[in-house]
């Protein structure tokens, strides 16, 4: 049923706009599975239209559900480009064959080789951190630096977090595992749901929402959530976003897990060469400042500037050397953080 409302949408967002007569006209287009909302995305596509007169026709939808579309549809697929998130997901894209590798010299010079598959099946697009939130009222950041700095006893029944084999925590482990190995992550994991306020429960957001409860003082989550706060239309999330603080960890040997939205062009693709000027169009600086501020995200090019937002959090160091490595390690994690109450 899901799957058709999803089809449904994207013939209706074809009808829907003056594009009736451009898709029944055969002009150029590129039709494009997004996890990120059609809002979000508007002004790009209005942009990357203005500029080449390709129409760009969005099907939005929770990552895993346009995964299975794809798998679904195989070669009979609408879509030319996949926009996701997770290394991990990408690479399970790649080994079932959903999409096919670009040779672009621009994507090559505009993305970092770690944040992009060696074979070229997929390109990061923005870096997500995954950062250490606290109570400002009660702690001091001096006191959560890194990730290992959460086991400490004085933390127990002090932190809280979505539940433990959610992909983002997954993908946070398996960093883990390839860094310091598996007893290290063991210990880690037994250590910090031990330390746990309450059974694990909701979103990121949730967990920093806790802290100005004062259900817990500390929370781990993805950085973009506490932009999300920041500029809610709600006065409570403001008001969350003031009580707490953000920590981007680091220690000598790394830096704050990041994991990346990315882009691939389908296996199915029919409208190729439009797909490929997309994704390219996506990592020009004009469309990064886009892509990556809207969402309060990092731009994926080293040679961009952060907003004001994001740089009065801190310096991120990113862990970028893991990036590739996560899904080697994937099934790794899941295993350790289900003998965990986490
Ligand atoms: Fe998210």
């Amino acid at each position: 049923m899901k799957s058709t409302m999803l089809i449904t949408r994207f013939i209706c967002l074809c009808f829907s706009l003056p594009i009736i007569s451009n898709c029944l006209a055969g002009q150029e287009v590129v039709n494009v599975y997004s996890f990120r909302q059609a809002e979000l995305i508007n002004p790009l596509i209005e942009k990357f239209h203005a500029k080449t007169g390709i129409r760009v026709n969005i099907v939005s939808g929770k990552a895993d559900k346009l995964m299975q579309r794809l798998i679904k549809d195989g070669k009979n697929s609408f879509a030319d480009v996949l926009l996701t998130v997770d290394v991990a997901r990408l690479d399970k894209a790649k080994e079932l064959d959903l999409i096919k590798p670009i040779y672009s010299l621009a994507l090559m010079e505009n993305i970092p080789a770690h944040l992009r598959d060696p074979e070229n099946f997929w390109f990061g697009l923005s870096l997500r951190a995954r950062a250490i939130f606290y109570d400002k009222q009660s702690i001091k950041a001096t006191e959560i630096l890194n990730y290992k700095t959460l086991l400490a006893p004085k933390w127990q029944g002090k932190i809280c977090s979505r539940k433990g084999s959610h992909l983002y925590n997954r993908s946070m482990i398996a960093s883990f595992i390839f860094h310091y190995g598996q007893n290290w992550t063991k210990d880690w994991v037994g250590k910090f749901s031990n330390n746990l306020a309450m059974r694990p429960n909701g979103g990121d957001r949730d967990q920093l929402r806790n802290i100005a409860r004062g259900e817990c003082k500390i929370a781990i989550a993805n950085s973009y959530y506490y932009g999300m706060l920041f500029a809610s239309d709600k006065q409570s999330d403001r008001n969350v976003y003031q009580r707490v603080g953000i920590v981007l960890p680091k220690t000598k040997k790394i830096g704050t897990h990041v994991n990346i939205s990315g882009a691939a062009l389908t296996s199915a693709a029919k409208n190729k060469v439009n797909a490929i000027k997309f994704i390219e169009f996506l990592t020009t600086k004009a469309a990064q400042k886009i892509y990556a501020n809207n969402n309060f995200e990092y731009p994926i090019r080293p040679d961009m500037p952060i907003g004001s937002l994001l740089s009065s959090w801190g310096n991120l160091t990113a862990d970028t050397q893991a990036v590739h490595q996560l899904p080697n390690f994937h099934q790794q994690a899941e295993e350790i953080i289900l003998q965990s109450n986490w």
